[in-house]
């Protein structure tokens, strides 16, 4: 079974999860990346079921739309149902990490308003400590060497991603050789950088559920 069959899987499995929580005026939360693809396309069976959908990206926004589903700012909504994302790096008490496709930021703010987060990731996402991903840190333009000398200080060996900008008008520093024992603290500390956007360390707002999919089945994960 390959990678992209495991994913379908798991978003098949957030697809059965949300149908019973879902009513007509419910507003979706939905995140960016392959995975996140796959649930976008099998939503589409459930038009009619839900009011619309909230993206954390420009790409899934247009991918929704290209299916038929409403997308609404998010300022116009008060509370979403539940956010469904990908990850790309999961631990046992379901801390993340994620920004592989640039969308961390926007992937947070809309995690924050969703009541529920249920995560989808094939099983190479799982980790016993975080940190074999890079983490990625959105950063203001102009404040790029300052954010990567002081992430230096913190232990990492910051790393341009060249060539991204993200939908904020933003740049990506990734942050490579970090053993991360304490999310949370790290999230916090990265965040007193002044230029930092954004980090794609997901601990104090971490998933609620994750479904993994593994050859032999999806495995549902509640945190540790
Ligand atoms: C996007 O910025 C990320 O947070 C994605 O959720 C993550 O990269 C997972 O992507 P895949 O589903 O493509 O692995």
């Amino acid at each position: 079974m390959n990678q992209d069959q495991l994913k379908q899987d798991v978003a098949r499995a957030a697809i059965d999860h949300i149908a019973p929580k879902l009513n007509k005026d419910s507003v979706l939360g939905i995140g960016t990346g392959s995975t996140a693809n796959f649930f976008i396309d099998m939503l589409a069976e459930l038009k009619g079921d839900f009011a619309a959908a909230v993206a954390s990206s420009d790409a899934s926004a247009q991918r929704l739309k290209s299916q038929g589903i409403e997308v609404l700012d998010l300022n116009e909504v008060n509370e979403l149902v539940a956010y469904i994302d990908g990850t790309d790096e999961s631990n046992a008490q379901l801390a993340l990490i994620k920004g592989g496709g640039a969308a961390l930021t926007r992937e947070k703010i809309v995690r924050a308003v969703a009541r529920e987060f249920i995560c989808i990731a094939d099983e190479s996402k799982w980790v016993k400590v975080l940190g074999r991903f890079p983490l990625p840190v959105e950063v203001i333009p102009m404040a790029r060497s300052y954010v990567s000398r002081e992430l230096v200080k913190l232990g990492g060996d910051p790393v341009y991603r060249e060539g991204v900008t993200t939908d904020n008008g933003n740049v990506i520093v990734d942050v490579h050789n970090l053993s991360i024992v304490n999310p949370k603290e790290l999230e916090l500390q990265i965040n007193q950088i002044t230029g930092v956007v954004a980090n794609g360390l997901f601990a104090h707002m971490g998933a609620d559920v994750l479904l993994l999919g593994r050859p032999d089945g999806v495995e549902t994960i509640y945190p540790n």
